[in-house]
């Protein structure tokens, strides 16, 4: 008989008439902020207030990243600090899930260095987790349960959106294309997506809730529904999932993450074009500027293809903006091919670049490559990369100024009125307006850059 968990975690709570108290701290990517919304539903549905402090949290659960080699170091950090608020309250759960926890040997780190830690779970059975809180807050068991891999979507799991008015949604998960020095095929299982239906249906619910900007989730979005053709299982391409999503009355933006290069159509093109509510921005991975090193790291396009698919872009969709990830010192990679990557950047113009010191992770292909690169070396190219993305960041920021555009207000300093407003391409613009009107769209005066973002003026809307 299946047994309704959450139920009876609220009939205990009631029954003994109490109050507890929960804190999610979340790290990594989009992933894990939307794994985070769906254990802070599931707590606070059972009956759980959510408080900031995790000193004083009945119940505190990490989320973990494990894409670099120092995320260990500060979950152990933060989990050290929380020893005496456990002593002080023998009660309290101290819980750890994500892609750390799928790594090997890591449960047994856990299990030695801090034997406080109540909970354990990995990322293939996040939908156990009702199950899971029900049996240590009630029975006060200590469960460690990390699975291999799971062909189970499970959908209908309440969430608590950290913004009323914008959401991730999950349109696949996990990923098959083991770039060389990623874990995250390794943590996160093979790409499995889920239904168009389940996806449009989720997100016209979110819409009917007042969200007006979904983005749509996926370690490659661009190869969403490749694992149902394979079975011969008809599904829309993520062209026509777009299209689709694009046609939801109410949804003002529709934004996705991440694109990998390799898988970038030109109906994809298309639909971003013709659809004006897909936001002007896409997240393209590059990596690298030099061949030998794309190679190496098995990411299957060349400098040329993807400076060429740049400009297609660009030439296609007026005022996009693109955004980046780059690696340097990664095994084998020369000055040459330091150099290749400054000069990719130099030609293609991103708004943002996001820059990482490559972090040896051991299970990946990279881990065995020799040629590592010394951290000095590292550290000197990084500082050069820097450099050449602020530059190349000023250059496209200042097109702007002078022309009047439609925003989506996030937020809003209430002692200053100063409010911050994103852009479809996803800058953002700092404006003074005295009403509060977060996750409104309003019209804004862009007058002056800032680097990353404009200093603008309201020019009619929200009274
Ligand atoms: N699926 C996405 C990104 C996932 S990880 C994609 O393919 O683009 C986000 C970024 O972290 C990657 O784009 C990469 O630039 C960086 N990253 C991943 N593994 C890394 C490693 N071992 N060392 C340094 N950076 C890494
Ligand atoms: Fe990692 Fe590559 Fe998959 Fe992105 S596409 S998650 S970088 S293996
Ligand atoms: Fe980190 Fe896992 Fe995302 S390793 S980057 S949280 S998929």
């Amino acid at each position: 008989m299946d047994v309704n968990f959450q139920k009876e975690l609220i009939d205990y709570i009631s029954k003994n008439k109490i109050k507890p108290t929960c804190k999610v701290v979340t790290f990594g990517c989009q992933m894990n902020a939307k794994d985070s919304e769906k254990i802070l539903g599931i707590l606070i549905s059972s009956g759980f207030e959510e408080i900031d402090d995790e000193q004083k949290a009945d119940f505190v659960i990490y989320n973990t990243c494990t894409i670099r080699e120092n995320a260990n170091q500060k979950l152990y950090g933060h989990i050290g600090q929380l020893k005496n608020s456990y002593y002080n309250n023998k009660n309290k759960i101290i819980a750890i899930c994500g892609c750390m926890m799928q790594e090997e040997g890591e449960i047994d780190k856990i299990k030695n260095k801090f034997p406080f830690v109540k909970l354990v779970f990995g990322t293939h059975n996040l939908y156990k987790f009702e199950e899971y809180l029900y049996d240590s807050f009630v029975n006060k068991k200590k469960i460690f349960e990390v699975y291999n891999d799971n062909k189970i979507i499970k959908e209908d799991i309440p969430k608590k959106r950290k913004y009323s008015f914008k959401c991730g949604i999950n349109i696949s998960f996990g990923c098959n294309n083991f770039c060389s020095y990623c874990i995250v095929p390794f943590v996160r299982g093979r790409e499995k997506s889920r239904s168009s239906k389940d996806i449009i249906n989720e997100i016209k619910s979110v819409v009917k809730d007042g969200v007006i900007e979904v983005m749509l989730l996926g370690q490659n979005v661009n190869s969403y529904g490749n694992d149902f053709r394979i079975e011969n299982i008809n599904e829309l391409s993520f062209p026509e999932l777009l299209k689709e999503v694009s046609k939801i009355n109410g949804l003002k933006r529709i934004r996705f993450m991440t694109s990998h290069p390799k898988d970038f159509s030109d109906e994809l093109i298309e639909v971003i074009k013709n659809n004006k509510n897909i936001a002007r921005h896409i997240h393209l991975p590059v990596q690298s500027g030099s061949n030998k090193i794309l190679k190496l790291m098995n990411r299957n396009y060349s400098r040329e293809y993807y400076i060429e698919l740049s400009k297609k872009i660009k030439e296609s969709i007026s005022d996009i903006s693109l955004t980046t990830d780059i690696i340097v010192g990664f095994p084998g990679e020369t000055e040459e091919d330091f150099l290749d990557t400054i000069d990719l950047i130099n030609e293609v113009k991103f708004s943002q670049v996001f820059t990482f010191e490559y972090s040896k992770r051991k299970g990946t292909k990279a881990y065995e490559m020799d040629n590592q690169i010394p951290n000095d070396i590292v550290k000197k190219r990084f500082d050069k990369l820097l450099d050449t993305v602020e530059e190349s960041a000023n250059y496209n920021i200042i097109k702007k100024i002078g022309s009047i555009e439609e925003v989506l207000i996030e937020s809003i300093n209430n002692s200053t009125n100063n409010c911050t407003a994103r852009l479809s391409n996803n800058f953002l613009v700092h404006f003074n307006n005295n009403s509060n009107h977060i996750g409104e769209l309003v019209n804004v005066k862009f007058n002056e850059s800032k680097g990353f973002y404009y200093i603008g003026e309201l020019v009619n809307g929200i009274e």
